[in-house]
């Protein structure tokens, strides 16, 4: 029988394939749209980990998201450095989450409330993605809007304390193995991890209304 990190990785890889080929992300990847999409980007992203963040304390003593409370994934206070500087210090004020940037957040923070075990799909679908597909990402965002190497702008995607990701990833995934869940409630995780993807799709989609490219 597969492991659970394979089942949860081969049940969300068609979603992944639309996720990473949406028209924004393409766009974006392909160097075709300006930084201020990337800020308007960087900003949702900020309601997501705020969401995804903020109930962690309370989440460390649970049995099934406790082992996935880990500082160094926090990603907040790297978002708010790289909102300032593409935004300027007032850069909060002026957020406003899109209407699909609100429903994610808003089932993230229903998931950390209520249900531990859906908040770990949520944990898994956006760290594992942003230490993986991340810094292909990063890479991009430095050679098309100039940002510093791993500095102000992309701080997001650099995680200063996993010295080692792919190792960091094995971790991971013996960590989503050895989750204390039945059969059930592990298909129940799958399940909302797919709804993860949907909901990270439907942000791209909103997105890339908001920045369509002149023909
Ligand atoms: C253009 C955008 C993206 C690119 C280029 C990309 C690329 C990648 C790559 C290369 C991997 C494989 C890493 C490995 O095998 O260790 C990966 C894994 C992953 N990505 Fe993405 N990705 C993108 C967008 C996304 C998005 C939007 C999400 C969801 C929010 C996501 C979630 C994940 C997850 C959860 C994994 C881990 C799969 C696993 O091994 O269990 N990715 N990505």
């Amino acid at each position: 029988m597969d492991s659970f990190s394979t089942v949860i990785r081969t049940a969300s890889h068609e979603q992944h394939v639309e996720a990473e080929t949406s028209t924004f992300m393409s766009d974006l990847l392909g160097g075709r749209l300006g930084v201020d999409a990337y800020a308007r980007y960087t900003e949702q992203l900020w309601f997501v980990y705020e969401a995804l963040e903020s109930g962690t304390g309370r989440l460390a003593s649970d049995p099934v998201a406790g082992p996935f409370v880990q500082p160094e994934l926090l990603r907040l206070p790297s978002l708010e450095r790289d909102l300032a500087h593409l935004r300027g210090p007032g850069w909060r004020s002026k957020a406003s989450a899109l209407p699909a940037t609100r429903a994610y957040a808003d089932r993230i923070r229903a998931c950390a409330a209520d249900w531990p075990s859906g908040w770990v799909a949520h944990h898994y679908t956006r760290y594992l993605g942003d230490l993986s597909g991340g810094q292909i990402i990063r890479d991009k965002a430095e050679r098309t809007w100039g940002f510093a190497r791993k500095g102000d702008g992309v701080r997001f995607y650099v995680f200063d304390q996993i010295t080692n990701p792919a190792a960091f990833k094995r971790g991971y995934r013996e960590l989503l193995d050895a989750v204390p869940a039945d059969d059930l409630e592990k298909q129940r995780i799958v399940a909302e991890c797919k709804r993860a993807f949907a909901l990270n799709t439907a942000v791209f989609r909103a997105l890339g209304e908001e920045f369509p490219l002149s023909a």
